[in-house]
């Protein structure tokens, strides 16, 4: 599969997808909302794809932003229609049922911050800068930012960053748990990949499972205890189970299918 602004490989199990803008910083056009919706399809589908990682084209960006070129002149339906569909795909990636890391190679502002924020890890380059500069615009975050960054670093440090536009430093994204490591920017896909080979040994099941559960803390109208104890019953059904505990009780090294 091609795309116009993604670069895609799948290596060793890894899909990993570039955001290839560079010379516009990555911003996300419609285009790449869309493109990023129909790469996480495909890696839903197919069976080879066991994890992901989004990053950003060149050194300096991971995503720089929504495209500010195509807000000119929208409507406010036409810019609810754009939110929406924003966070319909960013919303697919958090619900994928395979892990989804983001590689923060610079630049996570507006919509790139909260791209990271919809994906279930973040590593961050050390030269990385975090950020919601809507304000800046006379605008909001839209892709959801609102809501997830709060979900990661509180309610009072949220609003600060939404209210005052202030980038942060990967150090400080760190501090305040945004990203989960910081590495030289040389390290960064090896950094993915390491954590990606010690995911990748446990039962995709299970890993599924992890992502639903730590998902429905945050849904609406579901109570993430209730949906902890489906997902733990659903596990009971699954050749991953019975592989993890007959490997522990006989003393080797669980070999998991994801079935
Ligand atoms: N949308 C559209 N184009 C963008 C963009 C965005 N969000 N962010 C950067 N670009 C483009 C610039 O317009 C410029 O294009 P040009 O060379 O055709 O003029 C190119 O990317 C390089 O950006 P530039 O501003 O020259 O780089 P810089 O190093 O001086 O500054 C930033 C980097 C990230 C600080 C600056 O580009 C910026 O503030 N971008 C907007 C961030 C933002 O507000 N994001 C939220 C959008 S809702």
């Amino acid at each position: 599969m091609t795309y116009e602004t993604l670069l895609t490989i799948i290596d060793n199990g890894v899909f990993t997808i570039t955001i290839n803008r560079p010379d516009k910083l990555n911003a996300l056009n419609k285009k790449t909302i869309e493109e990023i919706g129909e790469a996480i399809k495909l890696a839903e589908s197919t069976t080879e794809i066991k994890a992901i990682i989004i990053t950003g084209a060149g050194p300096k960006s991971f995503v720089a932003g929504a495209d500010i070129a195509e807000f000119v002149g929208l409507s406010v339906e036409q810019g609810k229609a754009l939110a929406k569909s924003g966070q319909d795909v960013f919303k697919q990636i958090e619900n994928c049922s395979k892990p989804v890391i983001a590689a923060v190679n610079g630049f996570a502002l507006g919509g790139g911050c909260e791209l990271s924020m919809a994906c279930h890890l973040r590593i961050a380059s050390d030269n990385a800068k975090f950020g919601q500069p809507e304000v800046n615009l006379g605008l909001i975050a839209g892709y959801g930012g609102t809501q997830r960054l709060i979900q990661y670093i509180g309610k009072t440090k949220a609003t600060e960053l939404h209210m005052t536009a202030d980038m942060i430093s990967a150090d400080q994204a760190l501090n305040l748990g945004l990203v989960n490591y910081v590495v030289p920017q040389d390290q960064l896909l090896s950094k993915c990949t390491e954590l990606i080979e010690k995911i990748k040994s446990k039962s995709p099941k299970a890993i599924t499972g992890v992502i639903n559960s730590v998902n429905a803390y945050f849904a609406d109208g579901v109570d993430g205890f209730t949906a902890e104890v489906v997902e733990f019953g659903k596990c009971f059904a699954t050749d991953d189970f019975k592989e993890g505990t007959t490997a522990f009780l006989e003393k080797r090294k669980a070999n998991f299918t994801g079935k």
